[in-house]
């Protein structure tokens, strides 16, 4: 009777829907889903949307339909500056071997971004709530860095993503996906190398997620069973997401740009199941519950089915295992619809998860009221019941129901690794560094009671080495972890010169290999004219600043030492030493020396638009732009920041003000006059002294206090050299009434007052974003705090001011955007439609319209 109701009924109709499925899935794939057109399919557009093709020197398109940046163009987003290309590499060989993986984002390991020290990645959000964050890594081969033994740590702010991570075998891409809850408006991206080792990354994605992508709550499988509440709490890590049933779902298949695999090799007696499909826009998605976001059509129309069902062997479960890390839990989600049963509530089933009831007698057509209609439900497996380190999923014929047919379906599984206590989603250290011991308590007492006493011990062991090794973590661990500091590869001299040749200019004086060179006293004569009191482009403490220009044409700021200066030439050739390993970007770099006849002199870099304080007051050059001036603000911080972390000892400049900021010749920022106080004594008086004298307007007031200087008191300075730079003024006025002489005074009563506007510079005021001067007002005013332990870092200053230049970008790109709207009126709507975002945003800080065209501009 069974037998005869498969045969007749049931069998025509799926063969024949095989076959045109496999056709339509196709046609799918490359037409209706691509584009979005099909009815069922929901428009989604997500608030942020960073796609960056790490290392590589062009947008890659891929063909998907998506663009991703290459960093330099993302470079805001960056923090270290310091960082290495890998060669483009071919991976034709991997591509072919894996099936698993879609093409499309192949091209996404084809170059790679090296991180010799900790390097961190900082993306505005404008949009918080549940980010997908996807990571792609492939170890390139590189002349100078085996990827395959690169050791390194992947966090956010609050999440370990990758502990001790490496890719050893390079016949293999690894990509990970993650699911992440950003409560803030900027989320940070840290690759930490290992003690010794580096990192590396092929490609970053981080895309809003839709909220209803997940809700606050499963059904927990294991005890206490009945509902998991709390999921918004945990970030998630993506294990499996599998198509069951049918073929790999590329991103493009997929609204939220997500992959379905196939379920091959994860059934356990694949014999035993039957793939069925239809055509996916029979599909017929729900009033509430499952949406295509929550998994497309091409996932409800492909699913197994018992091979023997409707025969009289109902006695067997489908199973699909997979394994995983058994020290954390799991959310596992199931998605069914009912594509076999020819009429309504002719299928029930159950469904255990690790052996346990999920669902008893399963009724879809009752959920659903209808056939082909998604439905889905998400489970959470406890750690404790993950006993053989793998998750396993069954759906079984129910017996209770003997009228039923016995059959059972799934169509898409997805099993979702859930962050443990330790805020982690690899290992049980947290982004502080500290080590969560979580084998305490019961599960202390189920390991001993499985193992017995011996594997207690054990774990004891390994635990305390555990702690030695942790207490002999790489120095400056915990540093890794503030929000404030990033890192620079100070110490690695060879990768700062690996970057430092890529900056042009200087490449001629950098060819030999050295850092700082030796000039003979006779070269310097001769490109001074003789130390010619016309060639004088300044006088500091340490004596006068000549223009030299070298043979080659390289012009250089010659510093010559007082030959009366009681300083010995040892600790002059010790200074250099010192000076020669500061390089960075925006700080002045020494160039070379000259030791010989008893001379001290120091070659700098020439630059050539001179100190900051010419482009603001005093003189005739054309005011610089707001962007500008953030530009240029950004810059200095940056070399300050650098200065203060990027050595062990940290240096303070003790001189932080705007003419010790000085500009290239495309007004590139570049701190000057720093260090040379700090390992020479009997220079440091002269130089301290000058400071005091020339720099009055711009002292820490806690110094005077407590006669010690701390990098808090350059971040005291730089805030008077930001609103100077805002203000157009001295830091110092005596001609001015007395309660304006003092720049730093006076503005913070007029910012007080609300009145901050009244003393910009007049000839940008009218060209400031307003959000862009609140940021940046705001991070001057804290940088001019009372005690340094309220004043921010500099690297949390420059994170203030990055911010203050994309809202100075957003709302530029906002007006420019309603021009050309205006003169254009049929462009198209659905990204200018400043409404649709207004309404989306209510939870972002500034939640204004201009938002909408930071995303457009960050490449949606
Ligand atoms: C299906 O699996 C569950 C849980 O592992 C088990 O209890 C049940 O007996 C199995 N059913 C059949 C028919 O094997």
């Amino acid at each position: 009777m069974a037998e005869q109701k498969h045969g007749v009924s049931r069998s025509p109709p799926v063969s024949s829907f095989i076959f045109i499925c496999l056709l339509s899935v196709f046609i799918n794939l490359d037409v209706a889903v691509g584009d979005g057109s099909s009815p069922s399919m929901v428009q989604y557009t997500p608030a942020d949307n960073y796609l960056i093709n790490c290392g590589s020197p062009d947008s890659t398109f891929l063909d998907d339909g998506r663009t991703f940046k290459s960093d330099p163009q993302s470079a805001s987003f960056l923090s270290t500056e310091e960082n290495i290309l890998a060669s483009v590499d071919s991976i034709s060989n991997i591509i072919s071997s894996s099936s698993s993986f879609p093409s499309s984002s192949f091209p996404l390991y084809t170059s790679a971004r090296i991180f010799s020290g900790v390097s961190m990645y900082r993306f505005l959000i404008f949009r918080p709530g549940r980010h997908l964050l996807r990571l792609y890594f492939y170890p390139l081969a590189h002349p100078s860095y085996n990827l395959t033994r690169a050791f390194f740590t992947v966090k956010t702010d609050s999440i370990v993503l990758l502990h001790d991570f490496s890719v050893k075998d390079n016949t293999r891409l690894v990509f990970k996906e993650y699911l992440l809850n950003v409560t803030s408006d900027k989320i940070s991206l840290t690759f930490a190398p290992m003690r010794n080792s580096f990192a590396f990354v092929n490609a970053i994605e981080l895309v809003s997620a839709p909220d209803a992508l997940f809700s606050d709550s499963a059904s927990a499988v294991s005890s206490p069973v009945g509902v998991f509440s709390g999921l918004s709490n945990y970030a998630f890590e993506v294990s499996y997401r599998v198509n069951v049933g049918g073929p790999i779902i590329p991103p493009k298949g997929d609204i939220l740009w997500r992959t379905w695999q196939p379920d091959d090799r994860l059934m356990t007696f694949p014999q035993g199941a039957k793939n069925v499909s239809v055509p996916p826009d029979i599909i017929n998605y729900p009033e509430g519950g499952a949406t295509p976001l929550i998994a497309p059509n091409l996932v409800y129309s492909t699913a197994s089915e018992m091979a023997d069902s409707g025969t009289a062997n109902p006695n067997f479960n489908l199973t699909w295992t997979m394994s995983v890390d058994p020290s954390f839990s799991y959310l596992i989600r199931l998605h069914f619809c009912d594509i076999v049963s020819v009429s309504l509530n002719d299928l029930y089933f159950n469904v255990y998860v690790n052996g346990m009831m999920g669902v008893s007698s399963l009724d879809l057509s009752t959920l659903t009221s209808g056939l082909a209609v998604p439905y889905y439900k998400d489970f959470v497996l406890n750690a404790s019941a993950i006993s053989n380190g793998s998750v396993m999923v069954q759906v079984g014929p129910s017996s209770g129901i003997p009228s039923s047919l016995p059959n059972a379906i799934l169509n898409g599984l997805e099993v979702i690794k859930m962050s443990n206590s330790a805020g982690s989603l690899d290992g049980l250290f947290s982004v502080s560094g500290t080590h969560q011991n979580t084998l305490s308590g019961s599960r202390m007492m189920k390991i001993a009671e499985a193992f017995g006493l011996v594997m207690g011990i054990a774990t004891i062991l390994l635990l305390v080495m555990a702690i030695i090794r942790w207490h002999r973590r790489p120095q400056g661990w915990e540093k890794q972890g503030s929000f404030s500091s990033w890192l620079l590869p100070f110490n690695s001299s060879h990768c700062s010169f690996m970057s430092s040749k890529s900056k042009s200019s200087y490449s001629s004086v950098f060819s030999s290999g050295l850092f700082s060179r030796f000039f003979s006293f006779n070269e310097l004569r001769e490109a001074t004219k003789n130390f010619d009191e016309n060639a004088v482009v300044g006088v500091g403490g340490f004596g006068k600043v000549y223009l030299g220009e070298l043979e080659d044409g390289t012009k250089l700021a010659i510093k010559r030492g007082n030959a009366s200066s009681s300083q010995g030439i040892n600790e002059f050739q010790t200074e250099i030493q010192f000076l020669s390993k500061l390089r960075h970007r925006h700080l002045v770099s020494l160039i070379g020396y000259c030791d010989e006849q008893s001379e001290m002199i120091l070659a700098y870099e020439y630059m050539a638009n001179g100190p900051l304080r010419d482009h603001l007051y005093g003189s005739t050059l054309p005011p610089l732009s707001w962007r500008q001036r953030l530009d240029i603000c950004i810059g200095a911080a940056r070399g300050l920041h650098y200065l203060h972390t990027g050595s062990a000892q940290g240096i303070i400049h003790r001189d932080v003000k705007t003419t010790n900021i000085l500009l290239d010749e495309n007004l590139l920022a570049k701190v000057s006059d720093f260090g040379l106080s700090k390992a020479a004594p009997s220079l440091d008086q002269t130089h301290v002294s000058t400071a005091v004298k020339g720099s009055f307007g711009y002292l820490d007031p806690e110094y005077f206090r407590r006669q010690q200087l701390t990098e808090k008191s350059d971040v005291y300075s730089f805030g008077v050299v930001l609103f100077e730079v805002l203000c157009a003024r001295p830091a110092l006025d005596p001609k001015m009434p007395r309660e304006k002489v003092n720049l730093a005074e006076w503005a913070m009563q007029q910012h007080r007052k609300g009145l901050i506007n009244e003393i910009i510079d007049p000839s940008i005021v009218g060209s400031i974003g307003s959000e862009s001067l609140m940021k940046y007002v705001e991070a001057a005013e804290k940088c001019l705090a009372e005690y340094g332990v309220d004043r921010p870092s500099m690297g949390d200053v420059l994170w203030n001011l990055e911010y203050a230049l994309q809202l100075q970008e957003a709302s530029s790109q906002l007006n420019f955007h309603e021009d050309t709207v205006m003169e254009q009126p049929n462009k198209p709507k659905t990204k200018g439609d400043p409404n649709v975002v207004v309404s989306d945003d209510s939870g972002v800080v500034n939640g204004s319209p201009l938002f909408l065209k930071v995303g457009d501009f960050q490449g949606r």
